[in-house]
């Protein structure tokens, strides 16, 4: 008796907001009739949470039971309006540093899409914690908004060694890593840096990178050449949910959230209010995802066996539900049926994959790159709200700087020189210029910037100061539109 316990998978089951509860009872079902040992940890998260005065929607009692855990299947959560200014998933992927977002995206059988024959069968796989979704917002003026967008060399890292893990333990040729590296050669142009450094430890996978704008054209135009996909977090957000598209939508995308820490198992798909609690949500995506958890869980045959069922019912085409099969479909509960009932059945026609369990990436010890010992202050950007002309901002600044061992090197309005004005740009008015403050020695002290900081007050409230600094002679910083 006791053995058998010892056996099994304890797993912390968050059924979630509007269609969540049905489509992970739809899951439960079938994994419980495929006979995976496991045990479920029932616990709350999103709207009610919010709505019963808990501003994470996450209360402490399912964090401690996925601390124990580990791992959980999740329903789709709310963050409801007028409670708590952060998202519930926001923070259980935060949390738990759940830092890779995977999302296969491969044709299913029975599922007429404008690609289906064209054999559609990658992995996006999304840095889930970092870049813009830190969410660290600020307004610089009452008219001008930023938002600071992170990406560590670290988070990189772990993130792209996850994705050619991912291509090694599913048989994979190669990985392909789209950024913005041409614009943002700093947060972006890390990721791409660090993508070509790590895929020198995996010479059997071939890497390319591409924009990812083009990248973007590419899911549309030929998604079958593509195997793995790594991308920072807004860009994965973005293309992952173009990419469920391509093989039936929403419906049929299943998700995982990984990390060190915890593992949380859910479909892409949100709480779709409008259909909640009428049987006809399509459970497609969340017995996917069970399938996807059952493989964490090393489960590889159960697995397989929930996988195939799936597919069969889908490929008869008999018991779809109405998203697909209009008026004619079925519910939710007789599509699980039949699920159930396709246990130990294959689809016919349906290219299969070995999957190995996913061996999750040890982080190298010291990131490689730029020796950062060696560093030098060499100025100082200032962000003030001012309405006047960039030539007269610039005057009060300089006499305001007076004898301090720093000038004012130009002045710019979202990222383009506007003082001296060379290149006669006319940039449309904004309120929050930014004055470039230069070193007039070697290096700066600190002392000289705060005076400096202190002395431009009165000249134009400052809203945000950063510290441009050379690291081993390479600038850590972007130069302006015409800057020199
Ligand atoms: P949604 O995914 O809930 O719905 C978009 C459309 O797809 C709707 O027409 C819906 O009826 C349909 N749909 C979605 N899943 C379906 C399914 N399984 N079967 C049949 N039709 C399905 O996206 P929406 O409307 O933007 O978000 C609704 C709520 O869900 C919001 O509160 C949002 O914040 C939350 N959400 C939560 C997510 C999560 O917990 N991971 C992800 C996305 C949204």
């Amino acid at each position: 008796m006791n053995k058998r316990k010892d056996s099994r998978h304890r797993v912390t089951l968050i059924p979630g907001d509007g269609i969540g509860p049905e489509v992970v009872g739809a899951a439960v079902e079938v994994l419980r009739a495929a006979e995976v040992p496991i045990e479920w940890e029932r616990r709350e998260a999103g709207a009610k949470v919010f709505r019963s005065g808990d501003a994470s929607g996450v209360p402490a009692d399912t964090v401690a039971s996925l601390r124990r855990t580990r791992i959980a299947l999740k329903g789709p959560l709310e963050t409801p309006v007028g409670f708590g200014e952060k998202s519930a998933n926001v923070t259980l992927r935060k949390y738990f540093e759940t830092y890779g977002n995977i999302r296969p995206v491969k044709e299913l059988p029975g599922i007429r899409t404008p690609y289906s024959g064209r054999g559609i069968d990658f992995v996006v796989v999304r840095e889930n914690v970092e870049d813009l979704y830190a969410g660290i917002e600020h307004l610089q003026t009452p008219s001008v908004a930023q938002a600071l967008k992170i990406v560590s060399r670290q988070g990189s890292e772990r993130v792209i060694r996850l994705a050619f893990e991912i291509a090694r333990a599913e048989g994979r040729k190669s990985v392909h890593c789209a950024t913005k590296a041409n614009i943002l050669k700093m947060t972006e142009g890390l990721f791409k840096r660090t993508f070509e450094e790590v895929a020198k430890d995996y010479p059997d996978l071939r890497a390319d990178h591409l924009i990812v704008d083009n990248c973007a054209h590419q899911l549309v135009m030929r998604p079958e050449q593509f195997d793995v996909i790594v991308m920072t977090n807004m860009n994965g957000d973005i293309l992952s949910d173009l990419a469920s598209a391509l093989i039936g939508g929403l419906g049929f995308a299943p998700s995982a959230n990984l990390g060190d820490q915890a593992a949380i198992f859910e479909a892409v798909h949100g709480s779709a209010p409008q259909i909640a609690g009428k049987d006809v949500a399509n459970p497609t995506a969340l017995i996917h995802t069970g399938a996807l958890l059952l493989r964490h869980l090393g489960e590889m045959k159960a697995a397989d066996a929930v996988e195939n069922a799936l597919l069969a019912t889908l490929e008869d085409g008999k018991a779809l539900t109405p998203d697909v099969a209009g008026p004619a479909g079925v519910g939710t509960k007789a599509f699980t049926k039949e699920v159930i009932r396709n246990l130990g059945r294959a689809p016919k026609s349906y290219p299969r994959r070995a999957f190995k369990r996913l061996k999750m990436p040890r982080p190298t010890p010291a990131p490689s790159g730029l020796s950062l010992d060696v560093r030098r202050t060499v100025g100082v950007d200032v962000f003030v709200e001012s309405r006047l002309p960039p030539a007269d901002l610039a005057r009060a600044a300089e006499a305001a700087l007076a004898g301090l061992p720093l000038k004012l090197a130009q002045i710019s309005n979202r990222g383009a020189k506007v003082y001296p004005n060379d290149l006669g740009l006319e940039p449309e008015p904004s309120d929050c210029l930014r004055l470039r403050l230069k070193a007039a020695g070697a290096s700066l002290e600190d002392g000289a910037i705060l005076e400096a900081l202190s002395r431009l007050s009165a000249v134009a409230p400052w809203a945000h100061v950063e510290r441009l600094t050379e690291f081993d002679g390479v600038l850590g910083y972007t130069k302006d539109q015409g800057e020199e």
